[in-house]
């Protein structure tokens, strides 16, 4: 998993000031270490953020043609060895990937009996030498093929040798695309790598090939074959680089909620109308409804189940790693990714196993274009603009937003007006007292979330937010499983936040239950003199402004740490790894 671009360019361009520029963009896959190679064979590599690394590279150093990586770690440490670009023996050919070559160990060691001397622990480096070797044979165009038959696994992969201003591609599963810009073209993992340059790419099919060089591309299939490709307009906000105002884009993207809540519900009710209407006629016809996703995106999913059920549309969701273990689906299965990216590796290989099975494909994504919407029949864009943070907050909010609305269409009550003004007054009444308690608890390394019914779900992201961010082991459990065993842990002083939507009497006893041990009890609910007051005047909305205090809470707790809240240790934005 990682972020790769290339560059191929008519002019000679800066490596500082425009690969590596793009590269920053791609930050959000990853930030162990950073390297890049031109096509003169200069190589450089470094560990840490590319911040630390781009003061070492001079600043009048250019080239016409490069590849450069951004590394999150599986196969190997986080060291400068095991750094892309990787190289063949000779040192005459570079690759950068992302992915994870699964039979590595096999290629590796018939590779060695052949002579290659590997230099790093990864999976990449095994690339560089498959090709050299393939090279005997034949040409680049060859050589990928080979790769294409013989690796298993995922990969993108950009290819440079020493001398020559072209670069090559090749993928499957891990996304691709190429960028065509002025007087050149762009590779990148995505379309943020190139998106301030152009609003034309082509983007790779799963085991295609391309080489590209300054005059144009040409894209081939794994036999070889010439593949004509379609050109996609696209349309994408593009990123604040600096002076947004904030300490951290975490704390940005917060204040954005309810500008960004807004967008959406209007883009639904107008420009997506059709598509909202597309979809809910697919839920309509489907036997059951199913939703995937990961991380933050799971817990959206999991509150729209709790929406639709109550709609008596049969809706179920699992985390997409374990979808193929426990979920059945079938013809009549409708399959609803919920992915911010839309390019998290699970999601998409829960995806293609659903396709397998026969089921329709939906999508709730962020990122326009991406695989997860490629794939999809229909797709619903959530309209946040890019978060930048690793840790989600505003395309949470709007996740749940989206659920609310096609709940909406089935009976559900939501008043979406209201919403986004209810949103700020949030954060308004209640950003001074998160601050207030992050100074408390900033010691504190167990703290528990409990809801029940619709804020279950809220207490869960409360809690992801808490374990990302502040680095504090935090769990969101429902409130009536407290008793059956975690309450064992509770003892004098222990922060048990209570999320309590008006109405829920079982709630009001579980709280109870930790008061009555001695916990530290912190309620969220609506009644003007509890700890956190939310406008909230239903469970949906109460769903979402609960989860607002949580990222208060997670970033300032964060910021009293002094972690580092918009890229933390160990993580990704996009995981495009299984
Ligand atoms: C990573 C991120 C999480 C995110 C999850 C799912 O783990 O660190 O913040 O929730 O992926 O990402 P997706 O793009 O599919 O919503």
């Amino acid at each position: 998993m990682c972020g790769i671009v290339g560059i191929v360019s008519s002019k000679e361009f800066p490596v500082r000031g425009e690969l590596l520029a793009r590269l920053k963009k791609l930050e959000y896959r990853g930030y162990d270490s950073v390297g890049f190679a031109t096509s003169e064979g200069l190589v450089m590599r470094g560990v840490g953020e590319l911040s630390k690394f781009i003061v070492r590279v001079p600043a009048e150093l250019e080239a016409k043609a490069a590849i450069s990586h951004t590394r999150w770690a599986t196969h190997g440490g986080v060291t400068e060895a095991n750094a892309h670009p990787h190289s063949d023996c000779e040192g005459k050919l570079f690759i950068v990937h992302n992915g994870i070559i699964e039979n590595y160990e096999e290629l590796r060691k018939g590779l060695e009996k052949l002579g290659h001397c590997f230099e790093t622990e990864t999976d990449s480096e095994v690339i560089a030498h498959l090709l050299e070797e393939r090279l005997k044979r034949g040409g680049m165009k060859s050589a990928l093929m080979s790769l294409i038959r013989e690796a298993k696994g995922t990969f993108a992969v950009l290819a440079l040798r020493k001398g020559e201003e072209r670069i090559y591609a090749a993928k499957r599963d891990s996304p691709l695309a190429l960028g065509i810009a002025k007087g050149g073209f762009i590779l990148g993992s995505d379309i943020y790598a190139f998106s301030d340059a152009t609003d034309k790419a082509v983007f790779f099919d799963d085991d295609e090939i391309a080489v590209v060089d300054a005059k144009g591309y040409e894209f081939f299939d794994a036999a070889g074959k010439p593949v004509r490709k379609k050109v996609t307009r696209f349309k994408w906000a593009r990123q604040e680089e600096a002076g947004h105002g904030h300490a951290h884009y975490m704390i940005k993207e917060i204040h954005e909620q309810p500008l960004a809540a807004e967008r959406l519900i209007r883009s639904l009710e107008t420009e997506q109308a059709k598509k909202v209407g597309k979809l809910v006629g697919m839920m309509r016809r489907a036997k059951r409804v199913v939703l995937v996703a990961a991380g933050t995106s799971y817990f959206a999913a999991l509150l729209g189940v709790y929406f639709l059920n109550r709609q008596n549309v049969m809706a179920h969701t699992l985390i997409a790693s374990e979808f193929e273990n426990y979920v059945y689906v079938d013809k009549s299965t409708l399959v609803i990714a919920v992915s911010q990216s839309g390019e998290t590796m699970d999601v998409v290989s829960a995806l293609k196993f659903a396709k397998k099975r026969g089921a329709k494909i939906a999508a709730i994504v962020n990122v326009p274009h991406s695989t997860v919407q490629r794939m999809s029949e229909v797709s619903l864009e959530m309209m946040a603009g890019q978060e930048v943070c690793v840790a989600a907050t505003k395309t949470f909010t709007n996740q749940v937003i989206a659920m609310l609305f096609l709940a909406s269409k089935f009976g559900f009550h939501a008043n979406f007006e209201s919403l986004p003004l209810q949103i700020e007054k949030t954060i308004a009444a209640n950003e001074g007292k998160a601050k207030a308690l992050a100074k408390e608890l900033k010691g504190r390394n167990d703290v528990y979330i409990i809801g029940r019914g619709i804020s279950y779900p809220s207490a869960r992201e409360f809690a992801h937010k808490l374990k990302e961010i502040a680095y504090v082991h935090a769990e969101g459990m429902m409130g009536g499983e407290l008793k059956h065993g975690t309450l064992a842990l509770v003892e004098k002083g222990t922060p048990v936040f209570s999320l309590m939507p008006a109405g829920d009497v079982d709630i009001v006893s579980n709280t109870k239950e930790v008061e009555a041990r001695g916990g530290r009890v912190i309620r969220i609910s609506t009644a003007t003199d509890s700890d956190f007051s939310i406008p909230a005047e239903n469970g949906g909305v109460f769903a979402i402004l609960s989860v607002v205090i949580g990222q208060l809470l997670a970033y300032h707790i964060a910021k009293e740490r002094g972690l580092p809240i918009d890229k933390p240790r160990n993580l990704a934005k996009s995981v495009t790894v299984k």
